[in-house]
């Protein structure tokens, strides 16, 4: 497609600038001049901007539909295509596909007075089209590589869809497991997230090329600690939590070049983040020094009426731009209020122009200036989107993504010839569950299913009963629908199928739909009557291997004790049933580990690895007195631990060893174990390295993760790993209110996952 912006923009411009001075000439040049740093290019653009188009470019709507948030007032449709046209809309959002991006881009760079390009963002969380597994699933593989790798194939279909922005990576450490929303982030731990943070901006964002768009790093902050996991609750943390468990992820990101943040719905310190000019002015924009812009989250700007911090939509606009705000996404205060605000005296223009320069320069960043149409390419969208090699990918990171949570009696892999295999479950039959949450652009019905996925393997018989159905609690776009699902009528022909069977696979779990966003849950084991039939096909054949399909940590402890064989193989994207079928049969040794601890029972969460100590610390082994921290009737532990993960190999760890047992200021030490891997399977294991500050100038967790190595460990042999620990790794928030290492005796861990019993000592003297 051939270009024309330029030629009419230079007409414009030039028109603007007939009986201008010199200096408005050289401005409109400056505009146009791409071998121009871009921060001159900015202000040459802002110099030629009224207030009103200011605070357009402030202004993001959705498209002229219900996507991803309520739906829109009567007559929503015919403003916003008056405001695109005076120029008064920056960003649009859940507008997809080339055509529509086009027509809509055509209206902001033709026929405004301007032609400013917008930006379009969309939701693309775990691939567009092409879908990868949930970002929690995903984070399970441990593997920085795979998941870039995910990221990019995303972008890539995104971009050649018209999109330049995408509303990821959430990196909300999640430790509530019912909270719908676990599904979306990269779990438990600050630097697990953080690591996956930064492999996704890279991953989305690369050279900023045709095939990549921005990244949004969401949501600032804390909301996944929205009280009781209901979403969108109140939230109350202490700034110890958020700078040592909430920020590092966030911080990793901007580090990392993240082009845009996004607020968050919640209030912190009764101060809702849209209006919060600690987390966004003095955390973000001066101390981390982010030059991007922070969006607001889905009319959270509005919302600031319901949490009771202003009167109404003008005050919130006022306290959303003073805090930093840069983008209002579809409350319309903006718009609606801003530039009066600004007259009035209560908004600075020098604030305006400052969240104007931030949006500009991200669309000089993409390119936009220079060309509006860079993602309006009709046949690179046919020719990318879908494309075989995204298939392959998106396969490639679902096998990593999967995690062998027991495997006993030898059940798995399977054995590929003579077998007769009963599957049971609604899942196993299901091609559009294992989508998950958040993949608004997929076609229902794209996945592989588990039988389909089985059914590539020719050597066996299968049958397939479904037993019983998912109680499904959500449609995809907002509406809801309880269903209760009580019926056992397919129990019978299961368990018949079950009894003729040599072994039997229950695919089990939540329905893809369950998790995401408005999706919690008080109760978070098999929804329906799917255990009373694990329980009952268990009773005619004991030979079960599980394999659950969900978005959140499941508690599950009547299969953890009875099951042979559990699989977790959440909601993996398009390529889910070829994943889980050549993790059964052992063509792919699987290597996943948790990214968030599996409780017992829901009454345990928050649950999560790296917890304080505690005055009345304890184990789960009951002692006579009753005052220590404990349940009365259920272990402290989690079912299975963050970090947990077994293999078709085994891997043995010996021979922990310090190069020194102590350090200062410009020190290090080495931390070196050896792993063997003594079966006869070659295998992946990731070794993680846990370090415990004993005691400091306020309470430090247990143990925390400090790094971690995926290893590649032939059959038979032994790899010896080791790890770097500086006073960079000991940092933390202290009791001054700022990073620091503190002097003092540490513990260090090192194993197969969080509960790792090898361990030595060292001690930091600065
Ligand atoms: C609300 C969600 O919280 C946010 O994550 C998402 O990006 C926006 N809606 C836009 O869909």
């Amino acid at each position: 497609m051939k270009y024309s912006l330029p030629k009419c923009l230079l007409a414009a411009l030039l028109t603007l600038a007939l009986g201008c001075s010199t200096t408005k000439q050289t401005t409109i040049a400056n505009t146009k001049d791409s071998q121009l740093p871009v921060d001159r290019r900015v202000d040459s653009v802002l110099s030629l901007m009224t207030l009103e188009e200011k605070v357009g470019q402030m202004n993001q709507y959705n498209g002229f539909w219900e996507v991803t948030g309520p739906v829109p007032k009567d007559g929503a449709a015919a403003i916003k295509y008056e405001h695109l046209k005076k120029g008064w809309v920056g960003s649009m959002l859940n507008v997809k596909g080339v055509k529509d991006v086009k027509a809509l881009q055509k209206i902001a760079v033709e026929e405004t007075r301007l032609h400013i390009p917008l930006i379009f963002g969309f939701d693309v969380i775990h691939g567009y089209k092409t879908i990868s597994p949930v970002p929690l699933a995903e984070a399970a593989s441990w593997d920085m590589e795979a998941i870039e790798k995910s990221a990019q194939i995303a972008a890539a279909e995104a971009a050649a869809s018209g999109l330049n922005w995408t509303f990821a990576p959430m990196v909300d450490v999640s430790r509530d497991a019912r909270w719908g929303r676990v599904m979306e982030g990269a779990g438990e731990d600050p630097y697990l997230n953080s690591r996956i943070a930064v492999a996704r901006v890279k991953g989305f964002q690369g050279d900023l090329g045709i095939f990549n768009v921005a990244a949004c790093v969401k949501h600032f902050a804390g909301y996944s600690f929205a009280e009781a996991g209901r979403d969108y609750n109140t939230v109350d943390i202490s700034d110890n939590t958020l700078h040592n468990i909430v920020l590092p992820p966030f911080k990793a990101a901007s580090n990392a070049g993240a082009l845009t943040f996004m607020n968050s719905f919640n209030e912190l310190e009764g101060i809702p983040a849209t209006g919060n000019a600690y987390l966004q002015r003095d955390i973000l924009k001066r101390d981390w020094n982010f030059k991007g812009f922070v969006v607001s989250d889905w009319g959270s700007m509005g919302e600031m009426v319901s949490h009771g911090y202003t009167k109404d939509l003008k005050e919130a606009a006022e306290k959303a731009a003073n805090a930093g705000s840069d983008m209002d996404m579809e409350s319309h205060g903006y718009v609606e209020h801003l530039a009066a605000l600004v007259r009035e005296g209560k908004v600075s223009e020098e604030n305006i122009n400052d969240a104007v320069r931030r949006i500009l320069h991200v669309k000089f960043e993409l390119g936009l200036f220079d060309n509006p149409y860079k993602y309006c390419d009709d046949t690179r969208e046919q020719q990318t989107v879908g494309k075989k090699e995204f298939h392959d990918g998106v396969l490639d990171v679902a096998k990593k993504s999967i995690v062998l949570l027991k495997n006993e009696r030898n059940l798995l892999p399977l054995k590929k010839t003579g077998q007769k295999i009963a599957v049971i479950g609604a899942l196993a039959n299901d091609k559009t569950s294992p989508l998950g949450s958040w993949r608004i652009a997929a076609d229902d019905g794209t996945a592989v299913s588990v039988l389909e996925g089985l059914s590539q393997y020719k050597g066996n018989t299968v049958t397939y009963a479904k037993g019983a159905d998912v109680a499904v609690g959500a449609t995809l776009f907002g509406s809801e629908t309880r269903i209760n699902t009580t019926d056992k009528s397919g129990f019978a022909e299961a368990i018949a199928a079950a009894k003729k069977a040599d072994v039997v696979i229950m695919v089990l779990g939540e329905h893809g739909l369950q998790t995401g966003e408005g999706r919690s849950r008080t109760k978070i084991d098999l929804p329906g009557v799917q255990q009373e039939l694990l329980e009952a096909v268990y009773k005619a054949n004991q030979n079960v291997i599980l394999v659950l399909q969900n978005g959140r940590p499941l508690a599950i402890p009547w299969a953890a004790e009875n099951i042979p064989a559990i699989v977790e193989g959440w909601h993996l994207g398009t390529q889910s049933g070829n994943a889980i079928a050549q993790v059964l049969y052992g063509d792919y040794n699987p290597s996943g580990k948790l990214p968030m601890s599996f409780p017992r029972s829901v009454g345990q969460v928050p649950l999560y690895y790296n917890h304080k100590s505690t005055g009345r610390p304890g184990g789960d082994t009951p002692t006579e007195s009753v005052f220590w921290s404990h349940y009365g009737d259920e272990a402290n532990s989690a079912l299975y631990p963050f970090g947990h993960g077994l293999s078709y190999s085994k891997f043995e760890y010996s021979n922990l060893k310090l190069s020194d047992t102590s350090f200062g200021k410009s020190g290090k030490i080495t931390v070196s174990i050896d792993v063997k891997n003594s079966s006869t399977v070659d295998g992946k294991e990731v070794v993680q390295l846990y370090v415990q500050d004993l005691f400091a100038s306020v309470t430090r967790p247990v143990k925390e993760l400090k790094a971690f190595e995926l290893a590649d460990i032939k059959a038979g042999q032994s790899k010896t790993i080791s790890f770097t620990i500086d006073p960079k790794t000991i940092e933390f928030y202290t009791a001054n209110k700022k990073w620091e290492a503190e002097t003092g005796d540490f513990k260090v861990y090192v194993g197969g996952s969080s509960v790792t019993k090898l361990e030595a000592s060292f001690n930091y003297t600065n």
